[in-house]
């Protein structure tokens, strides 16, 4: 403790989100000391880059590429992770609560891999964990599913999780480009990562869906766990013809818990796949690289939650929110306050998950044929022997002869295991020439 009682904080990691930190600790510290009644003082920053300039004032904090000495600095009281990926953040983080220190990480990755080990770890040795960076930038998602609902039984949640295909899925349906151009330009803009398919793939919204489920459900689940699908497969006459149906297009994460009737058996639905939405909803306003996630608790019903789901700054808020929280914990002696993952470790349980084919609902699908007499009714009747209801059709352009064209159906409810079915026969149809795209539609947003 400093002589003004100030909190002492180290930093591992000196990129984009590092270097917010910095500067909303320097800006807002006047704020931020009146809200704690004491300072919180950044002491120690370590990277291995410690040539860059990141244009912010360092006097007063050792910055070098120890991060071991860092954490065993005994005036460092909690440490902020901000390397990302699972291999030396893992190490770091397990080394700080190791040494006693409490964590403030923005890591998903290796929260949704490794959080039940990390949190173990930490509840064992008496420090906390806290991780609001790490699902939703800014939103203060995670706090509010955990203290703000927690009356609640959280019945179904659905985020936009992910700026980067947000971004790409907005730019797709407004400007008609396909995916590459549109990818292309998020790179340019610095969204999207050289190598992108963390983003477009699904996998870091399914990371934070990881987390978010374990928080809203007391489920014990890994990313890997959970049914994902990127948004590489869509092309332009999608957008177009959901936007005829009144639908948007959105990378949904979706978790949802199922309850015998009756009884107390719990299944979770829990997939993160592009799925078409009312394009009256909220979730479908929400454009460009922003993220929300909408939540439905049992007492409160629906509640939704819109903000800037990375960025320098947006990200650091959260950060420093909960060094925050931790710094009044350290002062007040109670560490462990509440559960990192709302409920207490020892009733965490593994739920069962609803099978893909156990679905039940509208979907959106694209097949693509040459334009030939005949086509549609075999199509058509492949649906019909699977017990498929079309909703509506719609054929795009007219072919040349032999060329192909794209035919978009919407069907109406229908098993997802049958419509798999129906997609595997038709499919091997000579006249259809390309595999056919399902997008699930969700309405009970
Ligand atoms: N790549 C992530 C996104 C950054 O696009 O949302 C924040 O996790």
């Amino acid at each position: 403790m400093g002589s003004d009682g100030a909190v002492k904080v180290g930093l591992i990691g000196f990129g984009t989100i590092g270097t917010g930190v910095v500067k909303l600790l320097q800006r807002n510290a006047q704020v931020i000391a009146q809200r704690l009644g004491f300072p919180l003082r950044l002491v120690r920053i370590a990277d291995v880059d410690t040539a860059r300039d990141r244009r912010v004032d360092l006097s007063g904090i050792r910055f070098d590429a120890d991060a071991w000495g860092l954490i065993r600095d005994p005036e460092v009281e909690i440490v902020i992770e901000l390397v990302g990926g699972y291999d030396v953040a893992k190490r770091f983080v397990l080394e700080s609560i190791g040494a006693g220190k409490h964590v403030v990480t923005a890591n998903k990755a290796l929260l949704a891999l490794h959080g039940a080990e990390v949190f173990a770890a930490a509840s064992q040795r008496g420090v906390d964990v806290a991780f609001e960076a790490s699902v939703g930038g800014g939103i203060p998602i995670l706090r509010s599913i955990r203290e703000g609902l927690a009356a609640n039984r959280i019945e179904r949640l659905y985020g936009i999780l992910n700026g980067t295909t947000n971004y790409m899925l907005s730019e797709m349906e407004e400007t008609g480009e396909p995916f590459e151009v549109v990818l292309k330009r998020a790179q340019e803009l610095g969204y999207a990562e050289a190598d992108p398919s963390v983003d477009v793939d699904g996998v870091d919204a399914a990371h934070k869906l990881a987390l978010l489920t374990a928080m809203a459900f007391g489920a014990e689940i890994t990313f890997k766990e959970i049914p994902t699908e990127g948004i590489r497969g869509l092309e332009p006459v999608d957008f177009e013809t959901a936007r005829e149906f009144g639908y948007r297009v959105k990378l949904l994460g979706i978790a949802k818990s199922h309850r015998v009737e009756g009884g107390e058996e719990e299944r979770l639905e829990v997939r993160v796949h592009p799925t078409m939405i009312p394009a009256t909803s909220l979730l479908a306003s929400v454009d460009g690289a922003m993220n929300a996630v909408a939540v439905h608790g049992d007492a409160v019903g629906p509640t939704f939650y819109y903000g800037a789901g990375a960025g320098e700054m947006p990200t650091a808020s959260a950060v420093v929110a909960d060094l925050m929280e931790i710094a009044r914990e350290i002062r007040h002696g109670r560490a462990g306050r509440v559960a990192p993952l709302s409920t207490m470790p020892d009733h965490l349980e593994r739920k069962p998950l609803l099978a893909r084919g156990q679905l039940v609902g509208r979907v959106f699908l694209r097949f693509t044929a040459v334009d030939e007499p005949g086509v549609l009714s075999h199509i058509t009747g492949a649906l019909a022997e699977n017990g498929i209801g079309i909703e509506s059709l719609v054929q795009k352009g007219r072919g040349h002869s032999r060329e192909s064209v794209p035919i978009l159906v919407l069907t109406h409810r229908a098993p997802e295991a049958a419509v798999v079915d129906a997609i595997e026969s038709i499919d091997r149809l000579p006249d259809v020439t390309a595999p056919t795209l399902l997008v699930r539609i969700e309405e009970d947003l």
